[in-house]
This record gives C-alpha cells, sequence and structure tokens, in this order.
C-alpha cells in the first residue's frame, strides 16, 4: 500500500511541478503542462499584440509593389547537415552560406535552421491559415540578420529576424524528394536524438523557386515560447504537393518529450490587433487553370483601363 503510494508519487511529481509549454494535443490531466491558451503565464509576450501565426485574409491584403520575388542565395547547394528531435519538432540546422535578400527585406539574412508543423496524417497541420484554410503541413526557414551569430542576438534586433513559411498540400503523386527528409526524421524519434542528412537539397523541399514571387509579408513573433515579436514573416501562397502517405509518414513517426506522438504541433491563430498583412502581386497569376488567366485578364484589362482614364 505505502509502497504503491510511493510509486505514484514518485511518478506524479515531475508532472505535477511541470510546468513546461506544450502543445494543445499534448494536454491532457495527467499532464498539466501549459497549453497554447496559458503560455502567457509563463512567457509574457505570448500576450502581445502581435503575435504569429494569422489567418491571412487575402481579401484583405494590401497590395505593396516593394515586395518584389526574394533572392536566394545558395539553396540550390547540397549539404551535410544534423536534424535533431526538439521535443516539439524536427529542427535541420543551415549554414549561414543560405542568404535570402530582395523582397523589401531591409538587408541580407542569414539561414539558421528549418522545421515543420503537422498535424495527423493528412489532417489540419499548419499554423497559417490562408481565408481559414489549414494546411497539413508548413516548414519554416528561420533566418537572422547576416551580422548576428545567434537568435538571442538577432531578437534584440526589431528586424533582425526574417522566417520564411511554405505551405504544403496533398497530390495523388509522390514527391521522392522528400523521402530524404521523411528517412531522417524515421532516425529521431525521441526528443534529443540527432542524425545527420547527407547531401541534401533545401530546394527538394520547396516549391521551384520560380513560383515564389507571389507571397505575403507581415510583423508577427515566433509561435513557440517566448514568442519574441518583432520577426518579419515571408508566407509563401504556393504550396508544395507531397503524398498523402509521406504526410503520414512524417506524422507517425516522432514523439513529443513526454512520450505522445508528435502530431499536431501548431499553435492557433492568433488576433491580427489591426496589423496589416501586405501581398506582393495583384493577381494569382502563378496558379494556372482558365479561371485564374481570365481573372488574370481581368486585371491586366482594368489596369490599363485605369492608366488611360
Ligand atoms: C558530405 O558527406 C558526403 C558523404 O559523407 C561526402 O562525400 C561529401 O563530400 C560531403 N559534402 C560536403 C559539402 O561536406
Ligand atoms: C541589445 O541591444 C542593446 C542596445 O542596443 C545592447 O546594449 C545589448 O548589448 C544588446 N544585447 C544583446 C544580447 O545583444
Ligand atoms: C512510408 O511508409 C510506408 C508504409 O509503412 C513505407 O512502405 C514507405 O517506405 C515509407 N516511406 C518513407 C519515405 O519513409
Ligand atoms: C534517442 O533518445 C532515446 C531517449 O533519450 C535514447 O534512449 C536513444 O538511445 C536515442 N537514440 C539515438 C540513436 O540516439
Ligand atoms: C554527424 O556528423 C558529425 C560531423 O560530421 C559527427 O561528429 C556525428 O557523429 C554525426 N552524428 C551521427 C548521429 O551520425
Ligand atoms: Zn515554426
Amino acid at each position: 500500500m505505502w509502497f504503491t503510494l510511493l510509486v505514484s508519487c514518485l511518478l506524479l511529481a515531475p508532472c505535477i511541478h511541470s510546468v513546461q509549454w506544450c502543445y494543445q494535443s499534448q494536454y491532457s490531466c495527467e499532464d498539466s503542462c501549459r497549453e497554447p491558451s496559458e503560455w502567457d503565464k509563463d512567457f509574457p509576450d505570448c500576450g502581445g499584440q502581435n503575435q504569429s501565426p494569422i489567418n491571412i485574409v487575402t481579401r484583405k491584403a494590401r497590395l505593396n509593389p516593394r515586395l518584389t520575388p526574394i533572392i536566394f542565395e545558395g539553396y540550390t547547394q547540397p549539404l551535410n547537415v544534423s536534424v535533431q528531435n526538439l521535443g516539439n519538432t524536427a529542427v535541420l540546422t543551415l549554414p549561414p552560406s543560405l542568404r535570402i535578400r530582395g523582397g523589401d527585406l531591409p538587408t541580407t539574412y542569414q539561414a539558421l535552421q528549418l522545421h515543420l508543423h503537422w498535424g495527423v496524417n493528412d489532417g489540419p497541420g499548419s499554423e497559417h491559415t490562408v481565408d481559414g484554410e489549414q494546411y497539413p503541413m508548413e516548414l519554416h526557414i528561420v533566418h537572422i540578420k547576416e551580422q548576428y551569430k545567434t537568435l538571442k542576438e538577432a531578437m534584440n534586433d526589431t528586424v533582425g529576424v526574417a522566417v520564411l513559411a511554405f505551405f504544403y498540400e496533398v497530390s495523388t503523386e509522390e514527391n521522392q524528394k522528400f523521402d530524404q527528409l521523411i528517412q531522417a526524421l524515421g532516425r529521431i524519434p525521441y526528443n534529443g536524438n540527432t542524425s545527420n542528412v547527407t547531401e541534401f537539397q533545401v530546394t527538394d523541399i520547396l516549391p521551384s523557386l520560380e513560383k515564389l514571387s507571389s507571397y505575403y509579408r507581415y510583423s508577427g513573433s515566433l509561435t513557440t515560447p517566448g514568442c519574441d515579436e518583432g520577426i518579419l514573416w515571408t508566407v509563401f501562397q504556393q504550396p508544395f504537393s507531397i503524398s498523402q502517405q509521406q504526410l503520414v509518414n512524417i506524422t507517425r513517426q516522432m514523439w513529443f518529450e513526454r512520450g505522445k506522438p508528435m502530431v499536431q504541433n501548431f499553435r492557433p491563430v492568433q488576433k491580427l490587433n489591426g496589423r496589416t498583412v501586405y501581398k506582393s502581386t495583384a493577381c494569382s497569376c502563378t496558379s494556372s487553370g482558365p479561371v485564374f488567366l481570365c481573372l488574370c485578364l481581368l486585371c491586366i484589362l482594368l489596369l490599363i483601363e485605369g492608366i488611360f482614364t
């Protein structure tokens, strides 16, 4: 009897004292971790006015002609990189030779890491939503101004950090270029596990760079505690296609820090609080199909008419 009590106390002890943050999918009666709506109790910035992710209402996004295509440097080079299970996602460390500039960014930014947010199988899993649609997965590539060495240092600068966000969608075709990453995730099931990926090309898991001229820009925050604000977000409109089986494999291979399957590791959308979301192009010319082509032609005609009247 006493022994049982003692054992249960010992088992429960770490849980009772745990005030670690967690996602909604990890929260339960036994695990009194802080779920997203309570993050601000330990991390006040999470209750701020400029938080991420957000729902992007395309109709309200304001056209900004300065949002020219981002210039990617070094993104096609094959890399030998490490991948780690952080207990809440998988992170690939990227070398500073990967850089971005242009697109109204104030300077050149260098890559630090990339990581993913996903759902259950091919269910909703992205952090940002577009007109209420939640994609099955979202990739974040975190960059800092090139004069900084660490994220902490860059965070001290109100425009020190720029994150690129890419959506994934389910297609009937398998995208075999993604398999190398899926296999790497399979080698890091538990918190703290690391592995190496050789000859990895970041462009293998992105839509082709020519299709990336349509994007949204707004000022937000990190989507995990401490939720630091002053992050320049670039959310690309064009999703990357992978198969349902590939998504299932991704979401079934890894585990959260305290034992549950790592699924639905996304933060719910936050209030816009009067912020403006900017868009790079007037119409969705990247999306093919007769309807879009018609819309594009209509846009152009209206523009021409506007010029001559
Ligand atoms: C990456 O690793 C492979 C195999 O271990 C090696 O052949 C190659 O030279 C390495 N490439 C770089 C850029 O370090
Ligand atoms: C943050 O910025 C302030 C003022 O510019 C500076 O004094 C401080 O050293 C910076 N902190 C870090 C960690 O870079
Ligand atoms: C995904 O899972 C299926 C079934 O378990 C397996 O046959 C396939 O090889 C896996 N693909 C990858 C890339 O891990
Ligand atoms: C992964 O992490 C678990 C739990 O910490 C550990 O037992 C295991 O040895 C690790 N595996 C590798 C390959 O590092
Ligand atoms: C990954 O590569 C590094 C450097 O090449 C090496 O020190 C480390 O042992 C490798 N890790 C694994 C898990 O293979
Ligand atoms: Zn993220």
